[in-house]
């Protein structure tokens, strides 16, 4: 079974600090990311009360200050949503830059483009980020980069500004839509969520709504798919919106891999000694290729015959975590932003580290896949966005466990 999405979980939470009552988010993961961001809501005040079956409620009438300033909010990515929250709350905010998987410079550039163009000073300094802004206005955003993060962002401080905004080359992502979806059930005024322009037109207060259900996480789901393919496992995956997944089923389908969908599953197959094809793949914002499915997928083309090509057009350095793959025997190079694998390629089993959170899951994939035992350690990178991974993989029957010993938590297989 799928988690709730952690991508939009993450930009739903924080959109939760513009409401003016309270809200029951369901189908929340059980992953730190979430952990910590509902740690910095509390920090400001929230009223965060964690319910029974992945429910949340979330009441930020309580909220007493606009300042995030903590390594908590240095420590996830996603704390920048809490800018464009506490800007539509109090027109200023002052947050700790936000951190990330280190994969590349991760700047925010065009979050802060669209804040200035609101009508928000915006001063960075020492780690920090002021803002404030005394008419805190709507605009027509032109994004240079179709950016998930600025376009939820951007987004969010909108819902409550004066007047209408537009976001142009808006990303288009499943999760943008959730957070626009939840937004629009407690008060919103947003439409166009998941085309390229989006247009908001600002309200005076957000009562509040039904309990909102997050959606099926894209790539966890994406995730137990490839390890289906690269173990020539026969796997359905249960609780995921099948649309979302197209960009990578079609993919597999090229390879030689067997799919079928239904309303809410996917099944992944092939006979246990298919001989897969070299293919290429080129990572893109939704709807193409998931930059977010790219290490895994790349332990896939290991097993594949011939030589696969994986292009990185989203991240400018997020082929880090071949260096482990080669411990295992990978036949891999990487030039820029292209990486040339050539298969099949036995992986033999090693001691390798979890470079960050999907380089992670990638490492599990290629032990899943090794002959002997592989132990995979710095797993909390892996937690982040996981939920149960190892008992979720066990009950498809792989051998493995979590060693959590005194210095550093580790999965062996
Ligand atoms: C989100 O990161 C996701 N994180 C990432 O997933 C995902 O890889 C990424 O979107 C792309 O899909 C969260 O949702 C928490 P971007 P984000 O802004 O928002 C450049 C995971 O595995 N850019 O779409 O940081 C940037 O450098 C994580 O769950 C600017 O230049 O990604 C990159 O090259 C890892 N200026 C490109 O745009 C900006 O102001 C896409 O970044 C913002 C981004």
């Amino acid at each position: 079974m799928i988690s709730g999405s952690k991508n939009a979980a993450l930009g739903i939470i924080a959109a939760a600090m513009l409401l003016d009552g309270s809200c029951v988010i369901e189908n929340a993961p059980h992953i730190s990311d979430v952990s910590v961001l509902l740690s910095i809501c509390r920090d400001l005040g929230a009223t965060v009360t964690l319910n029974a079956n992945h429910s949340l409620t979330i009441d930020p009438r309580t909220i007493t200050t606009c300042e995030a300033v903590s390594t908590k909010v240095r420590s996830i990515r996603a704390s920048y949503y809490l800018q464009g929250a506490l800007l539509g709350r109090f027109h200023k905010a002052v947050l700790s830059l936000p951190g990330g998987c280190n994969f590349g410079t991760r700047p925010i550039d065009q979050h802060v483009k669209g804040f200035e163009a609101m009508g928000v000073k915006v001063s960075i300094a020492h780690g920090n980020i002021e803002m404030s802004a005394d008419t805190f206005h709507g605009d027509h955003i032109y994004l240079d980069i179709a950016s998930v993060g600025a376009t939820i962002n951007l987004m969010i401080a909108a819902v409550k500004a004066q007047g209408v905004t537009v976001i142009e080359n808006a990303a288009r992502e499943p999760h943008i839509v959730d957070v626009a979806n939840f937004l629009n059930t407690m008060g919103a005024n947003i439409k166009g969520a998941g085309t390229d322009v989006i247009r908001i037109t600002g309200v005076e207060a957000l009562p509040g709504g039904p309990s909102y259900s997050i959606i099926p996480d894209q790539i966890e789901a994406g995730t137990y798919m490839i390890a289906a393919a690269a173990t020539r496992g026969d796997v359905v995956v249960r609780n995921i919106i099948p649309k979302h997944m197209e960009p990578l089923s079609v993919k597999l389908e090229e390879m030689g891999v067997q799919t079928q969908s239904g309303d809410d599953w996917f099944r992944v197959w092939t006979d246990g000694q298919a001989v897969l094809s070299k293919t290429t793949f080129k990572t893109l914002p939704y709807p193409g290729f998931p930059t977010d499915l790219q290490p895994q997928t790349t332990v896939l083309l290991c097993t594949a015959t011939g030589i696969s090509r994986m292009y990185e057009t989203v991240w400018e350095n997020r082929f880090q975590y071949v260096d482990e793959l080669k411990l295992m025997g990978a036949d891999i190079s990487v030039a820029e932003r292209v990486a040339l694998i050539s298969g099949p390629c036995q992986l033999t089993g090693a001691r390798i580290m979890a470079r960050d959170l999907r380089a992670g899951a990638a490492m599990v994939l290629a032990g899943l896949v090794a002959n002997g035992e592989t132990e995979v350690y710095n797993i909390e990178v892996i937690e982040r966005g996981y939920e149960h991974l190892v008992e979720k993989l066990s009950a498809l029957g792989a051998d493995i466990r979590a060693v959590y010993d005194q210095e550093k938590p580790s999965v062996v297989f």
